[in-house]
């Protein structure tokens, strides 16, 4: 959900202004990406570099998240919307992991969508955390680095409730910004990539739906000569 500050800046607003307004973009995508029946949306709501910010900029980003969970709750419970949240979880506050560990539970029962918010999220952690779980497990015996292969140490990253669905078909970046900043790196490995010229606050359905377009042209060959 890229390009918030710059939205803001270019209209004169200070950049949480950006953050209100992009937070309030999510609801209208996730319904059409139901509707359109994506399984899985994932959102990069708070990297672990954004921890860099300013005060006053995260504590925005943290009672937004808490509003938008307190507000939509009961709508991503009606629309039978599984919630979770991939990231350091333990690095929240008592304020946000009150409102967070509820709504989690509370959708954790639903069979439909999946719908991720990535916080303190960064993909090269999740991999070194996977590794090191990993490692641990060998250490006691559990896990043998012989016996392993690349979809049973998915059960270490943070995405691996997700099973099979946690391999990403489609990345979209908004901003204008061409870079993946961390975003998935292991899930993402044949991932096609949109990148739009918009900022998220300006980001709708139409986009969504232009995006989804692009996605549909591509031709998937997963590193073979023909997808066929
Ligand atoms: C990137 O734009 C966006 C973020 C760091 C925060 C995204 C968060 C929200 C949209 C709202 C809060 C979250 C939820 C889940 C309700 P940027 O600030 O890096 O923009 P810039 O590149 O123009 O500076």
């Amino acid at each position: 959900m890229d390009g918030n500050g710059r939205w803001a800046e270019r209209r004169g607003h200070p950049r949480v202004f950006g953050h209100v307004r992009g937070s309030s973009r999510i609801k209208a995508v996730v319904r059409r990406a139901d509707e359109l029946g994506v399984k899985v949306i994932t959102l990069y709501a708070f990297s672990t570099e954004n921890w860099n910010r300013p005060e006053t900029e995260k504590s925005t980003l943290w009672k937004l998240l808490i509003k938008f969970l307190k507000k939509e709750v009961d709508e991503l419970d009606r629309q039978n919307v599984q919630l979770r949240i991939f990231g350091e979880v333990d690095r929240l506050s008592v304020g946000v992991r009150e409102v967070l560990d509820p709504a989690v539970a509370r959708l954790a029962k639903n069979t439909g969508i999946s719908l991720n918010f990535c916080v303190s999220y960064g993909a090269r952690l999740e991999i070194f955390e996977a590794a090191k779980a990993f490692a641990r497990a060998c250490l006691e015996g559990r896990e043998s680095p012989n016996g392993v292969d690349q979809r049973a140490f998915e059960k270490y990253l943070w995405t691996s409730p997700l099973g099979e669905c946690s391999d990403v078909d489609l990345v979209i970046r908004t901003s204008g910004e061409i870079r993946t900043s961390n975003f998935l790196l292991w899930q993402a490995a044949y991932a096609e990539y949109v990148f739009l010229d918009i900022c998220w606050p300006d980001f709708g359905v139409k986009d969504f739906d232009g995006a989804l377009e692009e996605y549909s042209k591509r031709d998937r060959r997963f590193g073979k000569v023909s997808s066929k």
